[in-house]
């Protein structure tokens, strides 16, 4: 298994303690499986015990991880540092959200346009080629784990901060689908003043999103339902 030294460098923030923040490095052997996620748990525990940042499941499935990795947003838990291809990482927190310490942020305002109440299961697709068969019942979750990359990957949300943003609008989109007799209600919210008028197509939503939701197909649904006939 080959092993290479790579630099990590971690923009480091405590506000009213390091601020403005700066960049710190740490040398590290990285194995060729080692994650980012694996790095920034070696140097907490060996090299600086006040790195702060976020995870729980490391498998992909809790969205926590999530931070920008060499400018862009990836979970930290499934990017392997050899991949990266460098031989210098920069890692940042995500852009669009208040940074609590170094890579952790404030995520409430995220959830502030996804009501708690829609549902976060949908049927079962086929499952290795062979249905489920939805006369089971068996259901899974959404594909979003709400990690927030989209959000920080948005041009909109920097230059519009009351934009709703990518995944409120992707929830909104799903939970259409699932709920139609919501539509009516669930389409104001989408047309409204922070709603789908700032999205400025940049799909850079849809590159950056670690599980395929998406959003700007579903902002784009959203877009043409709005200048059809339900729209007044
Ligand atoms: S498509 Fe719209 S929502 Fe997605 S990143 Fe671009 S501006 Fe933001
Ligand atoms: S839509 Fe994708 S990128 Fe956005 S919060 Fe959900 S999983 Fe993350
Ligand atoms: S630790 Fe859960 S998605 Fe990375």
């Amino acid at each position: 298994m080959s092993v290479r030294p790579i630099e990590v460098r971690i923009l480091r923030c405590r506000p009213g303690r390091i601020d403005p923040p700066r960049f710190q490095s740490f040398r590290i052997d990285a194995k060729e499986d080692l994650t980012v996620l694996d790095a920034l748990e070696h140097i907490r525990l060996t090299l600086d015990g006040s790195l702060m940042y976020r995870h729980s499941c490391h498998h992909s499935s809790c969205g926590t991880c999530a931070c920008r990795v060499n400018g862009m947003e990836r979970l930290a838990c499934t990017t392997r540092l050899l991949d990266l291809g460098a031989g210098t990482v920069s890692l940042e927190p995500l852009r669009g959200f208040e940074c609590v310490g170094d890579l952790a942020v404030q995520t409430e305002p995220f959830y502030r346009d996804i009501d708690p109440a829609w549902s976060c299961l949908k049927p079962a697709g086929p499952i290795g080629g062979a249905e489920t068969g939805t006369e089971q019942g068996l259901q899974r979750f959404e594909e979003c784990i709400e990690c927030g990359c989209c959000v920080s990957a948005c041009p909109a949300t920097r230059s519009h901060p009351d934009f709703m943003g990518p995944a409120a609008l992707a929830a909104i989109r799903n939970e259409m689908l699932k709920n139609p007799l919501a539509a009516d209600d669930l389409l104001s919210r989408a047309g409204s003043e922070r709603g789908e008028r700032w999205c400025e197509r940049a799909l850079a939503c849809s590159r950056v999103c670690p599980t395929g939701v998406y959003p700007s197909r579903h902002i784009a649904d959203l877009r043409d339902e709005l200048k059809g006939p339900r729209s007044t």
